[in-house]
């Protein structure tokens, strides 16, 4: 197990949150502030947001993201956005499944698979997000559900292709609660999608693939969860809103 194979990936996901003007003013807040990061550092805000958060991020070692993507390239699919639209405007990362998509927008692994595809393609890298509820935990099905939605997702993804794939392993119970997975939870659920991963492509293959744990990861708590072995990065809720919150995140994944 060598973390060192892989790349450290701090992404924030901003959420239904910060209208266009905002998003350029607490980007040019945070500019300074994670400058010397170690790590990548990622931005993924709302669609609305894209153009300003790109100009106001230019020249600066933040890569915008967005939060969804639609598979079919174009047509009658009414508030919908596709890679080529995101990518002209700069987009380099999009988050796809977040279980928030997944509770309340009827997305499904199915479809998941097939918005992570379409990233791809168009040479986007995914943030893939898979987790278990509460009660999959409990009844004890964590590993098999977060072992069946990566496969899933990666259904047709080439060993090519995964260079341009992060999973992120977000415990539902974990999102926007408060409640965080103790280091040793986030290091063991990295690992069974590691594991599923390497059971795909191989353990070389695994090996090099950035998997991040989010749910609650904040500035208090970082250093632990990202010291782990498993942990290459956060994907990162209600903290990326705080520019000094998120430095210090950053900062802990560059150490
Ligand atoms: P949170 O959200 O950090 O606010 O828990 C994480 C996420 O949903 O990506």
């Amino acid at each position: 197990m060598n973390k060192n194979l892989r790349k450290a990936v701090i992404a924030g996901n901003w959420k239904m949150n910060k209208t266009p003007a905002e998003a350029a003013a607490l980007i040019s807040e945070m500019k300074p502030l994670v400058a010397d990061a170690g790590c990548d550092v990622v931005l993924c805000v709302p669609f609305i947001d894209i153009p300003a958060a790109v100009e106001a991020a230019k020249g600066s070692n933040i890569a915008i993201g967005a939060e969804n993507i639609h598979f079919k390239a174009s047509g009658a699919y009414t508030g919908e956005i596709s890679a080529d639209m995101l990518t002209e405007a700069g987009v380099k990362y999009v988050v796809v499944g977040h279980s928030e998509r997944r509770q309340y927008f009827g997305e499904t692994d199915q479809t998941v698979n097939l918005r992570t595809l379409a990233a791809v393609n168009a040479g986007l890298t995914a943030i893939v997000c898979v987790g278990e509820t509460l009660e999959q935990r409990e009844l004890g099905y964590t590993e098999t559900l977060l072992k069946f939605q990566t496969k899933m997702a990666l259904t047709n993804v080439s060993a090519d292709q995964l260079k341009n794939i992060i999973i992120a392993y977000e415990p539902v119970w974990a999102i926007g609660t408060g409640v965080t997975a103790t280091a040793e939870q986030a290091d063991e659920g990295n690992g069974y999608v590691r594991a599923a991963i390497a059971e795909m492509y191989g353990a070389d293959v695994a090996e090099t693939v950035t998997v991040q744990y989010g749910g609650s990861m904040n500035a208090g708590n970082a250093e632990e969860l990202l010291g782990k072995v498993n942990v290459d990065g956060g994907l990162i809720g209600g903290a990326s809103l705080k520019a000094q919150d998120f430095s210090v995140i950053v900062k802990a994944a560059g150490k």
